[in-house]
């Protein structure tokens, strides 16, 4: 969806009394849109905030559980966020989100990635067919090979599949500094079109090889984890946001955590997840305004050194 500069701008207002902010970024006039990224080799852009739903949609039909997360994808889609990160071993999450994106009519409006975590064969060809039943799709954005599982075979196959047209990009998942290895010999040797891995202010072992061969090989990243799956958030509980966030158009910690992450050249989208309309319209606001240069990225990664 694109929304022109003047709706973007009550947005961003919006978002940011939602937030609780108080105010939008001070130089919000000058953004008409949030920073998207291309991915590499493509002319598409993709919106450098999205979102994960691991645990956060993993809920049950009632419907005082689900109308929260409806609001959560109504931010994003309003907002002309498109990214969603979601996989079968989430429990209930391809359901609701399939749920609520079919309820918004939004299928076509969202790039919609997933995962493959059984192993290569019938059970991963029985578990793409549940994926694409409970997100009520017939096709997919971006199909991941998660947590390595079967990675060989299952890449194997994910070429088929894009090659008949039913998933438009492949790539590969861990959420762990120790499999970073394991994902650069992969990036290395293979043609991948993305890589979701762990990155944030507290974990930036990705940044030492993976991010710039990322970059050089012309492959999309997605980070996930990107608060360490709230850790950070504790860690900072109490601590008053520093002065100079101002200066890059941060009213959160979360703000501060997101532009740390889609600042680093290499990332095309940070992934978080949240269960909370508040927090996802705080989260959108990290695609809007000033971003750190390299200096400013140093003293927020000090913050929590
Ligand atoms: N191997 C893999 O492929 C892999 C592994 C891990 C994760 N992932 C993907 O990455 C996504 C994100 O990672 P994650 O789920 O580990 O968690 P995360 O995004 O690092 O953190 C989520 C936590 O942060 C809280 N939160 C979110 N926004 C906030 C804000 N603005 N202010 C305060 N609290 C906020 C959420 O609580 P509330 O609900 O209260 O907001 C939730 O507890 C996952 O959902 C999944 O899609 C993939």
């Amino acid at each position: 969806m694109s929304i022109d500069r003047r709706s973007f701008l009550g947005l961003a207002a919006g978002l940011a009394a939602t937030a609780g902010l108080g105010t939008m970024p001070a130089n919000a006039a000058t953004v008409a849109r949030p920073l998207r990224r291309n991915i590499p080799g493509t002319t598409e852009a993709l919106p450098v905030v999205g979102m994960g739903t691991a645990d956060t949609f993993n809920v049950s039909t009632e419907a005082a559980e689900r109308k929260p997360l409806g609001e959560v994808l109504a931010l994003l889609l309003q907002t002309g966020g498109s990214v969603i990160d979601t996989a079968p071993s989430y429990g209930s999450a391809e359901a609701v989100t399939g749920d609520l994106l079919r309820a918004a009519n939004a299928r076509d409006r969202v790039f919609l990635a997933t995962k493959i975590s059984a192993k290569a064969g019938a059970p991963a060809q029985s578990q793409f067919a549940h994926s694409l039943a409970d997100l009520h799709a017939d096709k997919i954005d971006l199909l991941q090979v998660h947590n390595l599982i079967d990675w060989q075979a299952n890449l194997r196959w994910l070429r088929e599949l894009k090659e008949q047209g039913r998933i438009r990009y492949l790539g590969i998942t861990h959420y762990r500094d120790d499999a970073h290895e394991a994902l650069e010999k992969i990036v290395r040797s293979e043609r991948v079109d993305f890589v979701q891995v762990n990155y944030s202010v507290a974990e930036r072992n990705a940044e030492r090889v993976l991010l710039p061969l990322c970059e050089q090989r012309g492959v999309a990243v997605l980070v996930n984890r990107p608060f360490q799956d709230g850790r950070l958030f504790r860690v900072v509980k109490d601590r008053p946001l520093p002065q100079w966030a101002g200066d890059i158009d941060c009213g959160s910690w979360g703000q501060l955590f997101l532009k740390f992450i889609v600042s680093h050249p290499a990332v095309t989208a940070a992934i978080p997840a949240t269960s909370k309309p508040r927090n996802m319209a705080d989260n959108l606001g990290a695609a809007l305004g000033r971003m750190p240069d390299p200096g400013q990225r140093e003293r927020i990664a000090a913050l929590l050194a």
